[in-house]
């Protein structure tokens, strides 16, 4: 694979300690759950880490403290691809209450030529002045993560990041080719895709394990 260069792997040990966990196929659906909520919190953090501060005057119980440092200007809008990305969303919300939730959802047809579908979009009005990061659990072919970086861009979004909890080379240069504005934010970079298009050696189908459809 060439360069990772722009892409934040969040190496922190508790991160990679939780994705083994997630790795292992004898980790239930509660678990499962807890796990990606978990990491999606640290994720986050290091999502945010660029958000811009402004310097303002606090008085505090004892006195006056002149340089004081808070979020400036940008907002942030959170918008998971449906669903998987959904299990990622209460952990980002946990960091950021105040931003605004949009949903897309993508069908992956692998009958077809593995094209992305999308078949439902609802936006915050204002996301065009939004710092727009996109969920998605598993960044694997990359197509969904195309179609949704499609998606916010024609309704005005310019600083948008991508983030997931496991990615594959592939998947990462698909999403670089087409959109090499959009920073990935992901928890570990798997070995690659199977001929069915799953991370090997992954997490399993990433949906079914959240929501225990399997
Ligand atoms: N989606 C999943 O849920 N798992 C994969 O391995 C790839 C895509």
């Amino acid at each position: 694979m060439e360069n990772f260069e722009n892409v934040i792997v969040c190496d922190h040990p508790l991160v990679q300690h939780k994705i083994a966990l997630l790795h292992d196929k004898n980790t239930g659906s509660k678990e499962f759950r807890e796990l990606v909520h978990e990491v999606s919190m640290f994720m986050c953090y290091e999502a945010t880490r660029d958000l811009p501060l402004k310097e303002v005057q606090i008085q505090t119980p004892l006195g006056e403290l002149s340089n004081s440092k808070i979020i400036s200007g940008r907002k942030i809008a959170f918008v998971p691809i449906m669903r998987a990305g959904m299990g990622m969303l209460d952990g980002a919300l946990a960091l950021v209450p105040t931003a605004k939730v949009g949903h897309v959802g993508i069908y992956r047809d692998k009958q077809n030529g593995n094209t992305a579908t999308d078949y439902y979009c609802k936006l915050p009005f204002d996301i065009a002045n939004r710092e727009v990061v996109i969920l998605d659990l598993m960044l694997a072919t990359g197509v969904s993560a195309v179609k949704a970086a499609d998606i916010v861009k024609a309704s005005g979004a310019k600083n948008i990041k991508f983030m997931c909890v496991l990615a594959c080379p592939e998947g990462i240069k698909a999403l670089r080719d087409a959109h090499p504005d959009v920073q990935i934010v992901c928890g570990a970079i798997d070995k690659g895709l199977n001929e069915d298009l799953y991370i090997i050696p992954g997490i399993g189908d990433g949906g079914d394990r959240l929501f225990g459809t399997k």
